[in-house]
């Protein structure tokens, strides 16, 4: 939930474009053969109507109800042509995520430290 919440906020790839091959209709709208068609990723993951009013606020919690659109989160693209990295992307961010995490000690809140900062990294 953190590194979708993290990728929704700060998505990396921010537009996705497309061309159509043929003229097509898309709710009522005529696009011709050989139109060139952004997807603005950011903006649908900033869009207030998706994702309510805190949208731009870092809510993790967010991804334990039900997405609103099935399309309303597409960091990795969509269709046949979606990222075929996105499994080994989430390994490295996880792998990042730990090695940040280990030059901080946890408090809860009652004060008992739930857990310690690497010893090998500490300071003297
Ligand atoms: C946070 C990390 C990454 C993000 C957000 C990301 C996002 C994307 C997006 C949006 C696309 C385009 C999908 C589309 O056109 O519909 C894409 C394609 C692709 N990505 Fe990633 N990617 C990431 C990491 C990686 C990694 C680590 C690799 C490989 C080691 C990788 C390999 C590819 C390849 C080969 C394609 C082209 C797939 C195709 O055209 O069939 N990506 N990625």
């Amino acid at each position: 939930m953190i590194l979708h919440e993290a990728i929704r906020l700060y998505t990396p790839v921010t537009m996705l474009v497309r061309e159509t091959c043929k003229d097509v209709k898309l709710q009522g709208l005529h696009i011709p053969a050989n139109t060139p068609l952004i997807l603005a990723v950011i903006a649908n993951h900033h869009d207030t109507k998706i994702w309510g009013e805190d949208a731009d606020k870092f809510n993790p919690l967010r991804f334990c109800e039900p997405r609103k659109h099935s399309s309303s989160f597409f960091p990795w693209g969509l269709g046949p042509r979606t990222c075929v990295g996105q499994k080994l992307a989430l390994v490295e961010i996880k792998l990042v995520l730990a090695v940040i995490i280990r030059q901080f000690s946890f408090v809860d809140e009652l004060g008992n430290v739930v857990a310690c900062k690497s010893p090998e990294l500490q300071c003297s």
